[in-house]
């Protein structure tokens, strides 16, 4: 057991570093490559139905401080992604599978297709992607929220988990909480999705930078990291009963070690992987495991949830 060890759903993972699904994660050859590179666990890009093209380009551009995308989810199709899962579920690396269907019969047949295959691989659904246009993200609207979960649980009968976009008022997390808290099969709440329809201007030419949207599109980086901390910690302290999965704006090994101090059981690196490529999942792991050691801790167990207040 080395420091880094920790269980989620049940499963041993190495480390508590995942990528973040999107990044590094839309085939075959890039998902080997994050398991090649040591991740303590791997997300699938978010899948559809049926293969996407995504949204026209540029639709990703970083800057200094982060990122701006709105891909429009681009992706293989659901089976593609499920037949990754498969060949590598019995691996060593713990695979999560990134759902975004673009109806509630979408995610249902694709979930009833997981069952099918007897696939033991958590689902990730995502109710949060910001970037398809007319399609509004589904977690800000509490009622669909509520009624997405009662017909998903009326059929998928295995622990699953949330990609929650960001709240930003505390009555929102409460609202958020207590309908999640309805539904004991959400296993857990990854906090969090980019922050929607941001704007990045450059000023030099006078323009938009991205061009799907008009230029609006989901925020990451350095940006969110105090957002994506508010999230983990405020569904942590709301939701004991679920295993929160921290995600924005970590680029270091304090930034893993904030999450896991706001509640975090794993952590997903984004905006960072896509600047620095699979080898960020090492380094971070070097700089986590150097943090502990320096700080007295022998587990990230004992670091989860540990903040203290004034
Ligand atoms: C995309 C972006 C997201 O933030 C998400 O959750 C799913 C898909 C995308 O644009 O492809």
């Amino acid at each position: 057991m080395t420091a880094l060890t920790t269980s989620f759903l049940g499963r041993q993972h190495a480390t508590p570093l995942l990528n973040a699904s999107g990044v590094w994660c839309s085939t075959a050859t890039e998902l080997d490559a994050l398991v090649a590179a040591g991740a303590g666990g791997v997300v699938t890009k978010s899948c559809t139905l049926a293969p996407r093209a995504g949204n026209p380009e540029p639709r990703y551009v970083a800057t200094r401080l982060g990122s701006i995308n709105s891909m429009g989810l681009p992706n293989e199709g659901f089976a593609y992604y499920l037949d990754w899962a498969a060949a590598h579920a019995d691996g060593p690396t713990p695979i999560l599978l990134s759902v975004a269907g673009l109806t509630v019969a979408d995610n249902l047949a694709i979930l009833a297709a997981v069952r099918a295959a007897g696939l033991r691989v958590p689902v990730e659904l995502n109710l949060s992607c910001p970037n398809v246009p007319g399609k509004p993200q589904l977690a800000y609207d509490l009622d669909a929220l509520d009624a997405t979960l009662a017909a998903v649980t009326a059929e998928h009968d295995l622990p699953f988990g949330l990609k929650l976009p960001p709240y930003f008022d505390l009555v929102h997390f409460d609202e958020a909480a207590a309908v999640l808290n309805t539904y004991p099969l959400v296993a857990f709440l990854t906090c969090i999705n980019s922050i929607g329809n941001g704007l990045v201007i450059d000023v030099e030419t006078e323009s938009v930078v991205i061009r799907p949207k008009d230029g609006f599109g989901g925020i990451g980086g350095d940006y969110v990291l105090p957002t994506a901390l508010a999230n983990v910690n405020a569904f942590h302290r709301r939701c004991p009963d679920k295993q929160i999965v921290g995600c924005g704006g970590v680029s270091t090994g304090e930034h893993v070690f904030a999450h896991l101090l706001a509640g975090a059981s794993l952590v997903q690196v984004g905006t960072a992987l896509h600047r620095e490529g699979p080898g960020l999942l090492p380094r971070l792991a070097d700089e986590l495991a150097a943090l502990l050691r320096r700080k007295g801790y022998t587990t990230v167990d004992e670091v989860r949830g540990r903040l203290r207040t004034l």
